[in-house]
């Protein structure tokens, strides 16, 4: 079962910051999660929320900000909101990365992106996960990605999740622990899907996921 680290190491540090990142790699996961979205002046950045009051300084909408004024924010103890190109060159391919697409459509400018960074640094193609809630978002970035994996994102299981994911060549399903027992795990395996669970805090609850054979857990305590 690998450990992704959510929103980097979300439980020590401010989430979704280099901070973040650097701790999840310290502590040795093999891959990090991170939430992007449009800024006003069209750059991606990664945060959470889209109103920047539950993490930073800040108040109002982030795509209501430019990058400059998102610059001039506190994101935690003095981290300021990186952009996907910053996180990227930060992490450089020594763990891999899961993008999940938020807000407005953003899956050309995600496309952009990874495709800059597999042709000029240390990312391979096999480094990203793409992932989403909002599924129609991922069928546009798998037409113009095929090759970069796909992670499909559910609350609770829907009964032909296999059609959605089939469609789109999904590589793994991530879906919420709390509706996953040892049955849907199977199930899943056996369309030959991944099961990445979310958000796996306590030790219990680790140890339920590897019990049901779940292939990797996202958590803030990495
Ligand atoms: O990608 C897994 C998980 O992060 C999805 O939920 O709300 O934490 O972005 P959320
Ligand atoms: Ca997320």
């Amino acid at each position: 079962m690998i450990i992704i680290g959510h929103r980097g190491a979300a439980g020590f540090e401010p989430e979704n910051t280099i901070a973040s990142f650097n701790k999840a790699i310290d502590l040795g996961v093999e891959m990090i999660e991170v939430d992007v979205q449009l800024c006003k002046s069209g750059e991606l950045v990664v945060i959470h929320d889209y109103s920047l009051q539950r993490t930073t300084n800040g108040n109002g909408l982030v795509i209501n900000k430019t990058l400059a004024e998102l610059k001039k924010l506190d994101a935690g103890n003095g981290q300021k909101i990186p952009t996907l190109g910053e996180t990227l060159q930060f992490i450089d391919g020594r763990v891999a990365i899961n993008i999940e697409l938020k807000g407005r459509p953003n899956s050309k400018q995600i496309a952009g992106v990874v495709k800059h960074f597999i042709e000029n640094g240390n990312w391979e193609k096999d480094d990203f996960i793409v992932s989403s809630f909002n599924h129609g978002e991922l069928h546009k970035f798998h037409k113009l990605m095929p090759e970069i994996k796909i992670g499909l994102l559910y609350e609770t299981i829907s009964n032909d999740f296999h059609k959605t994911a089939s469609a789109l060549n999904a590589f793994s399903i991530n879906a919420d622990f709390n509706f996953l027992t040892g049955e849907i795990v199977e199930e899943i395996h056996s369309k030959n899907y991944r099961v990445y669970a979310y958000t796996v805090n306590k030790t219990t609850d680790k140890q339920r996921m590897k019990d049901f054979g779940v292939d990797g857990i996202f958590t803030d305590f990495p």
